[in-house]
């Protein structure tokens, strides 16, 4: 028998890329999108293309065109199929998106995450249940670490903090947007339903996921648009802190690695962090310029004084936690490699 894991946001980057790593390696694979990141961000969100990309590529695959937030839907899913591993990457990612829906970015990224817990619950408790959470849940929070301005980017003043962000950071007293809220308040039930019920749950806390099949949209998907910006000719706008904000950007496959090794190896109620850290950070800027140098053509950009709100000035994940658990895990994509492929992708095809 092979063994079947539940994939939400299976359309998505992350959910595409989980849904070919398991296929890839002889699971049976369950997928459920809506495809509601078209709803989100109009046709560059449209996740069309990957699913049938999917469709041709994999070998136990299935696809159920089904809303995290029907309950009954969700119960009756999880009762017929029993999943040995959830991995659960449908939301609402965009924290710049979250304030014009605040009813669909609670109901998608908080109720339809306990949704999931409580169908797993019900139906599969032994399953490993993996989030994907995000750095937001920290808020502005690690912006208060002494910052020094270099001449393409920022960095963290204090050596004692070069390896960046660690899950010990506070998650209230900050703001957050509400998609950091709606993103805490998930991360917390998923924590909640591994220590109250016993359930193997991790919260993976993203820092900038990318790879090729993100439908990289202004408003989410920071080197996925970039790059297709610099491929089609798009004006690219630079939101505040001179462009030198820094992010720290993982390819879809090594976060995927980071699943299954918590499938292999799971423990209750666990939080890591999990981003590129420091040798896969970046600023806007120096992303601009490498990407031109990869293209070969200047990027139009326009600034844009004003940052986003409770955006992050520098971020690098701390990956110490994770691999000290989980030590034959790690980044098998450098920056270079990512860059490379984003901009060598062909363009996304029309939906
Ligand atoms: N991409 C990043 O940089 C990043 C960073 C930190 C955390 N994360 C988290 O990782 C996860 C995956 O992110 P991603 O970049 O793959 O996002 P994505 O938008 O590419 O994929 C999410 C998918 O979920 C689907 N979806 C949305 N609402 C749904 C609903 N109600 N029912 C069913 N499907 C629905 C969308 O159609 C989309 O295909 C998210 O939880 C996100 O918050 C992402």
């Amino acid at each position: 028998m092979p063994r079947r894991v539940l994939v939400t946001g299976s359309s998505g980057l992350i959910g595409s890329e989980a849904v070919a790593f398991f296929d890839a390696r002889g699971w049976e694979v369950l997928g459920v999108d809506n495809n509601m990141r078209r709803v989100f961000f109009g046709a560059d969100g449209d996740t069309t293309w990957n699913l049938e990309r999917l469709r041709r590529m994999t070998k136990r695959f299935t696809h159920h065109d089904l809303d995290i937030r029907q309950r009954e839907a969700m119960l009756g899913l999880f009762a017929a199929a029993r999943p040995g591993l959830i991995v659960h990457c449908a939301a609402q990612p965009s924290h710049d998106l979250a304030r014009e829906r605040p009813f669909d970015d609670f109901e998608v990224n908080a109720l339809g995450t306990l949704n999931l817990l409580e169908a797993t619950r019900q139906h599969c408790p032994e399953s490993p249940f993996v989030f994907m959470s995000s750095n937001k849940v920290y808020g502005d929070a690690p912006n208060e670490k002494p910052m020094r301005e270099l001449a393409t980017r920022f960095d963290y003043a204090d050596p004692a903090d070069a390896d960046g962000i660690a899950e010990g950071c506070r998650v209230d007293a900050a703001l957050h947007s509400l998609l950091g809220a709606s993103k805490l308040a998930a991360d917390v039930l998923v924590q909640e339903y591994g220590r109250y019920f016993g359930i193997p749950t991790v919260c993976y806390r993203g820092g900038c996921l990318t790879g090729p099949n993100h439908s990289g949209a202004e408003l989410h998907g920071f080197l996925a648009y970039l790059a297709r910006a610099v491929r089609e000719g798009r004006t690219y706008r630079i939101f505040g802190y001179g462009g030198k904000q820094v992010r720290d950007n993982i390819h879809a496959h090594d976060v995927c690695a980071a699943m299954l090794a918590f499938y292999e190896s799971p423990r209750v109620a666990a939080v890591y962090n999990l981003g590129g850290g420091r040798a896969n950070s970046i600023s806007v800027i120096e992303a601009i310029a490498r990407l031109e140098e990869l293209a070969g053509r200047r990027l139009h950009t326009e600034y844009v004084d004003d940052a986003r709100i409770g955006d992050h000035i520098c971020y690098i994940s701390d990956l110490r936690r994770l691999r000290a658990d989980y030590p034959g895990w790690s980044i098998t994509r450098s920056l270079d490699d990512i860059l490379r492929e984003l901009i060598t992708r062909p363009p996304t095809p029309p939906a």
